[in-house]
């Protein structure tokens, strides 16, 4: 009796900490209600003591960490020497001469998605007329991409947070299957790239860090699409290790080259040439009856 009396006092105060909680964490476009997608809705959270901010979050396949709050100041002031030029002293992509919607606002993007941009080195953007920003050799090191996520994200706090793969116990030949069903339509299954509409392209998958291969992922650069909801981190883990590994070396995927066409069109080969060979082994055998 007592234990249904003091449930019944305990309900709502339970109820209300979960709803604060909750409303802690602003759902924003980036977020989605999947567990193992990105998002802080993963299996665990890590909280700072004192402020109750998340620290990092996610799951065996991948870790998401915030970056420092203590890196903003730096960052504040790495965003008005090399971005606000563009994107606006506020980050609100509304330059000094205020024209509003020339240039993208960052405001509540997430920091993956700043980090993606600085350390991909397209950002800077060396020219902003350009109908797409390439990867080049980054301008700002890492400390500093991280610092700039660290101020922007202060702004209005969003997630997906840095990722960091663990790639061990990820499933490569898992990863060629999802590779060709969600990326190889743009990316070509060799990670080449290829042309896309209106003079823009995929890029080749060549030598890009494990972090970043999550990081476009899960934040979807320009053209390409956001795969959230639809790919738990481990099916991301899986991706990023067929596109770090096997992508790689085009030439060693095993057996005869056949032009850079694959396995499956080896197969194909060889099931028409073993089957062309049975063939004539039969008529032959035929024939002597
Ligand atoms: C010369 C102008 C210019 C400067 C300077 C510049 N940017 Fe950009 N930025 C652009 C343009 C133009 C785009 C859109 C490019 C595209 O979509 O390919 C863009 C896109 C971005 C995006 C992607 C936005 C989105 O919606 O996905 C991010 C993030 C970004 N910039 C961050 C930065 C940061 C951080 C800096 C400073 C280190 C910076 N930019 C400096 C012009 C600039
Ligand atoms: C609809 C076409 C499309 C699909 C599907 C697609 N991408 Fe992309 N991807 C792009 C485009 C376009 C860019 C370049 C964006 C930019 O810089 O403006 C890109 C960029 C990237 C980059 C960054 C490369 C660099 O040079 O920095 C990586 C990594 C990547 N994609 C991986 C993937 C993976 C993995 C998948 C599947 C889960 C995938 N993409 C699905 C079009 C696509």
């Amino acid at each position: 009796m007592l234990c249904v009396v003091a449930l019944v006092a305990l309900g709502p105060v339970l109820g209300l900490a979960s709803w604060a909680s909750a409303a802690n964490y602003s759902p924003t476009p980036y977020q989605t209600g999947r567990v193992n997608s990105g998002t802080p809705n993963s299996t665990s959270v890590v909280r700072n003591a004192k402020t109750g901010a998340i620290v990092s979050y996610g799951d065996s396949a991948i870790t998401y960490t915030a970056p420092s709050p203590a890196l903003s100041e730096l960052g504040k002031s790495l965003f008005l020497e090399n971005c606000a030029s563009c994107h606006g002293t506020q980050a609100n992509g509304v330059p000094a001469n205020g024209t509003s919607g020339a240039y993208p606002n960052l405001v509540g993007l997430g920091p993956a998605t700043i980090d993606f941009w600085v350390e991909s080195g397209r950002m800077p953007a060396a020219d902003p007329r350009a109908v797409q920003a390439n990867r080049r050799t980054p301008r700002l090191n890492q400390t500093q991409a991280l610092a700039i996520a660290a101020w922007v994200n202060s702004l209005s706090p969003s997630y997906p947070d840095i990722p960091s793969p663990n790639l061990t116990s990820a499933n490569v030949s898992e990863g060629a299957a999802l590779f060709a069903l969600n990326c190889a339509a743009c990316h070509t299954i060799e990670g080449d790239g290829d042309a896309l509409a209106y003079g823009t392209f995929a890029p080749s998958l060549r030598n890009i860090p494990a972090y970043q291969v999550v990081e476009a992922i899960r934040t979807g650069p320009a053209n390409m699409p956001r795969f959230t909801g639809n790919l738990s981190d481990y099916q991301v883990a899986d991706i990023v290790k067929y596109v770090t590994t096997e992508i790689q070396h085009p030439q060693n995927i095993g057996g005869f080259g056949l032009g850079g066409l694959g396995p499956v069109a080896e197969g194909f080969v060889g099931l028409l040439l073993g089957v062309g060979l049975l063939a004539l082994v039969g008529f032959w055998v035929g024939e002597r009856q």
